[in-house]
């Protein structure tokens, strides 16, 4: 029988779909060969910038992020007596929640701060004061502040490991890392440095790079990897503003290819991979960016193209892609729980651990 207030409680859930089941991970680790030393060398490192990382110690992330994606449960879940400390000073629904699922999924406990009004930061602590106190309460720390420096201050007092989960408008490089491990399931052979011209892509940016962390840390990531993109176009009405002072220089120099457009629909016919942000956090609020540009169902994309955002999403893209084959980003979403996994159990120097356990 329908039911007539929640049609949907009646239909059988489909069997999933062009993204979500193990075929792609499982794919993307046999691409990689298993080599635990590039993350034994970032144990118990902080991690605040993709300019830390290298290609050897993301390849071995991301077959770590693959591993666990395709591992229903853990045999043996390797943080189990460990603590996180989740310290989100400005609003997030992803990050910390797939931190904090990751965490859990890991064996480990959780303490989660949301509101600094709640800490002694409401009475004028310094972040350096509280970051010793995080020293004898837990084994990792998480951040999400919304000044660039935040996470700087902290470093300074810290002995545990912290990972910055989106400082003001400089970076977020776990969200990027999970929007490198969607594009490398959808494309396991744009890994490599000889990746033939025609599996080569052009990757759309509709966005800021000057204002928006999530794109920041996601060009960096690209410069790692400038052998497998034919051009970035960053799609933004802002042109002069586009970049930051030396931003796209320091881009440029890696060997990445970059235009500035303000076409979407001129552009879209020749994206491979379309990532599109609406927001960026600035102070206490949030901007909106690129307000006319929009995806929807009458959009040009070109066929077998993927569309990311790091969410959340506004009108800039349309619901009634949802249920089309370019909506990559509820996949960009859910990987990002394995990545995130991935990083906390190489910081946490549990890495030897899972890869016997896997063997
Ligand atoms: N992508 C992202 O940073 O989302 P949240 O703000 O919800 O964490």
């Amino acid at each position: 029988m329908v039911n007539e207030m929640h049609p949907k409680l009646e239909e059988p859930v489909s069997p999933k779909d062009w993204t979500s089941g193990i075929e792609r991970p499982m794919s993307l680790l046999e691409h990689i060969p298993e080599d635990p030393e590039p993350l034994v060398e970032l144990g118990s490192q902080h991690i605040v910038s993709v300019r830390q990382l290298n290609q050897d110690k993301m390849a071995q992330l991301f077959r770590l992020a693959a591993l666990y994606e395709t591992t229903p449960s853990l045999y043996q879940p390797p943080l189990t007596g460990k603590i996180l400390i989740s310290a989100f000073y400005e609003p997030s629904t992803r990050t910390r929640l797939s931190f904090e699922s990751a965490w859990h999924r890991l064996g480990g406990d959780i303490m989660s701060i949301t509101d600094p009004a709640s800490t002694g930061i409401a009475k004028g602590e310094s972040l350096r004061d509280v970051a010793e106190m995080f020293n004898n309460y837990g084994d990792l720390v998480v951040l999400r502040d919304n000044h660039n420096t935040a996470v700087y201050e902290m470093i300074d007092a810290l002995r545990i490991p912290i990972i910055n989960a989106g400082n003001g408008t400089d970076e977020h490089p776990t969200q990027a890392m999970a929007d490198m491990y969607a594009i490398f399931k959808w494309r396991p052979e744009l890994l490599y440095n000889d990746v033939p011209e025609e599996k080569k892509v052009n990757i759309g940016i509709i966005g800021v790079p000057s204002r928006m962390r999530t794109v920041r840390s996601l060009l960096l990531f690209l410069a790692m990897y400038p052998r497998g993109v034919k051009e970035v176009v960053i799609i933004t009405s802002d042109e002069d503003e586009a970049f930051s002072e030396g931003q796209l220089e320091e881009l440029e120099s890696s060997g990445l290819k970059i235009r500035v457009s303000h076409e979407l629909d001129g552009e879209l016919p020749e994206l491979d991979v379309v990532y599109i942000n609406a927001i960026a956090w600035v102070g206490d609020s949030f901007e909106t960016h690129g307000k006319s540009f929009k995806l929807g169902p009458d959009s040009p994309l070109k066929p077998g193209s993927i569309i990311l955002h790091p969410l959340a999403r506004g009108d800039e893209l349309s619901t009634e892609l949802d249920d089309t084959s370019h909506n990559w980003y509820f996949a960009q979403a859910r990987g990002a729980v394995f990545i995130r996994m991935a990083l906390l159990t190489t910081l946490s120097q549990r890495i030897n651990q899972v890869m016997e356990a896997s063997a």
